[in-house]
């Protein structure tokens, strides 16, 4: 068997551990298999399990959650009703997932173990099927997460100091990337249409790149102004960045949520050249709340690129166990969850959207394009409270009398608060929920909030209802 050889050969590699051996091999083999998965049009048949009730959610209080658990935990005088921050659901996962898991549970021995061997041809299979995408299946290469996977190219492909491209506002962590791989974010901040969807600045875009910008961190759909990014816009994008040799960075972790008649298009699929030039990253964590199982992947049809990021110091290793049956499992079954889950954020969506309008209309929002987080227009409100004054007063009084704060990592400081801070801690104080500063997201950030509405209807009601009440309270 093709698969066989291939372990062998590699297997007796002169200097090749055996960890990396396999996390090679894993995505390099099956071809046989990854053809055959491909070529079906329908999803592979279900084995017979219960439907996931979305409206019952999930109480995940008290399971170490950092939704939850850990915002209580750094806010212990606090009570906490809805935890919103993070982005991660309160719904069960894929029962086939679970039941994959019980069974691996069963074999009570954890020594060196091949992923399952038709992993990789199912992340071809998902693709091709969901969304007409081509992933080479022999250009895959394992990530623990989707952000290790762009830190391996920002190292691989970067220089330190070098600028790194983002659209903001954009996801916190990129920028937490960006440093840890000793580079500085340039931020190409978009235009917020009257309907509140953001727009390119496509004059500053194309400046920056121009002006010398080599990696641009591309989020499609776009965590947190929703955007799912239409063909026209990404081959705009493509082709200032091929112009330029400007490698794109293609973030679509969140591209299986899709909200109403939206429509997500995978970058590499759009045509050879911006194939060619970038580098996409995925996974099932969002898709199916699996992200503490750690389990991603990444690819590029230009195998040149995967090698560099290999030169570069990309740990090919064998993923825990665990996650990998996980997505395997999410990726063979996992059509109609996604499916009736879309369906269910888009309700969420569109309740926030007449919720607010109709009983707090001093917040602003329009359902988005894709992911389940809503951009909250919260500027009238952060007016209404004078957040930078407060901030500022707070930061002050707390200096004077020494109150400190200690992070996760245990560093303790003064408890200092900007705008942003401050409007998140009103938040919690009088409405007992947790949502993002849009500060955290960078240019254009200012003024706005995160609300994670991956959550079910009842929650989601209670949250929309606290605020109502602390608002109405002012
Ligand atoms: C756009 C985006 N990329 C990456 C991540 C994190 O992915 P991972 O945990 O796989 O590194 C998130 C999580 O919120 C995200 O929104």
């Amino acid at each position: 068997m093709k698969y066989n050889t291939e372990i062998n050969r590699r297997f007796f590699m002169k200097g090749t551990g055996a960890a990396a051996l396999v996390g090679t091999a894993t995505l390099t083999g099956c071809t046989e298999q990854a053809e055959t998965i491909a070529q079906e049009t329908g999803a592979p048949a279900s084995t017979a399990m219960e439907k996931v009730n979305f409206d019952a959610g999930y109480n995940r209080v008290g399971t170490n959650s950092i939704k939850f658990d850990m915002i209580k935990m750094f806010n212990p005088d606090n009570q906490l009703d809805v935890g919103m921050g993070i982005a991660d659901m309160d719904f069960r996962t894929l029962p086939q997932v679970t039941a994959a898991l019980k069974k691996r549970l069963e074999t009570e021995n954890w020594g060196y173990e091949l992923p399952p061997l038709d992993y990789p041809a199912n992340i071809v299979a998902w693709n091709k099927r969901r969304y007409d995408a081509d992933v080479p299946q022999g250009n895959i290469l394992n990530s623990v997460g989707v952000l290790d996977g762009v830190l391996s190219t920002l190292n691989a492909f970067g220089q330190e100091g070098d600028h790194v491209l983002l659209l903001t506002p954009n996801y916190s962590s990129f920028f937490t990337t960006i440093h840890q791989a000793n580079m500085h974010e340039a931020e190409s901040e978009m235009i917020r249409n009257t309907d509140g969807r953001y727009e390119v600045d496509w004059d500053d875009f194309e400046a920056q790149v121009a002006g010398g910008i080599k990696l641009f961190i591309l989020c499609n759909p776009q965590n947190p102004t929703g955007n799912c990014w239409t063909a026209d816009e990404l081959r705009k994008m493509g082709d200032i960045c091929n112009n330029h040799g400007c490698l794109v960075i293609a973030d679509e972790i969140h591209c299986d949520f899709v909200l109403g008649d939206n429509k997500y298009v995978a970058y590499a699929s759009l045509g050879e050249q911006y194939a060619q030039n970038s580098i996409s990253y995925k996974s099932t964590s969002k898709s199916f709340n699996l992200a503490s199982h750690r389990t991603g992947y990444m690819f590029s049809h230009n195998r040149s690129y995967i090698d560099k990021v290999l030169k570069g110091g990309h740990q090919r290793l064998l993923l825990n166990i665990m996650g990998m049956i996980a997505s395997n499992e999410a990726l063979k079954y996992g059509d109609d969850y996604i499916d009736e889950q879309n369906a269910y954020l888009t309700e969420n969506a569109k309740y926030t959207e007449k919720f607010l309008a109709e009983r707090i209309p001093l917040l602003k929002y329009k359902v988005h394009e894709g992911t389940y987080l809503a951009w909250l227009d919260c500027r009238e409100l952060a007016d209404k409270l004078d957040v930078i004054t407060k901030a500022a007063e707070l930061t002050q009084y707390n200096t004077e009398n020494n109150i400190t704060a200690t992070d996760f990592f245990g560093v303790t400081s003064i408890k200092s608060y900007t705008g942003g801070s401050y409007l998140k801690k009103w938040v919690l104080d009088n409405a007992r929920i947790d949502i993002n500063p849009g500060e955290n997201y960078g240019k254009g950030g200012d003024g706005f909030m995160r609300m994670n509405l991956a959550t079910n209807r009842a929650t989601l009601t209670k949250a929309l209802q606290n605020l109502e009440a602390a608002i109405n309270a002012i």
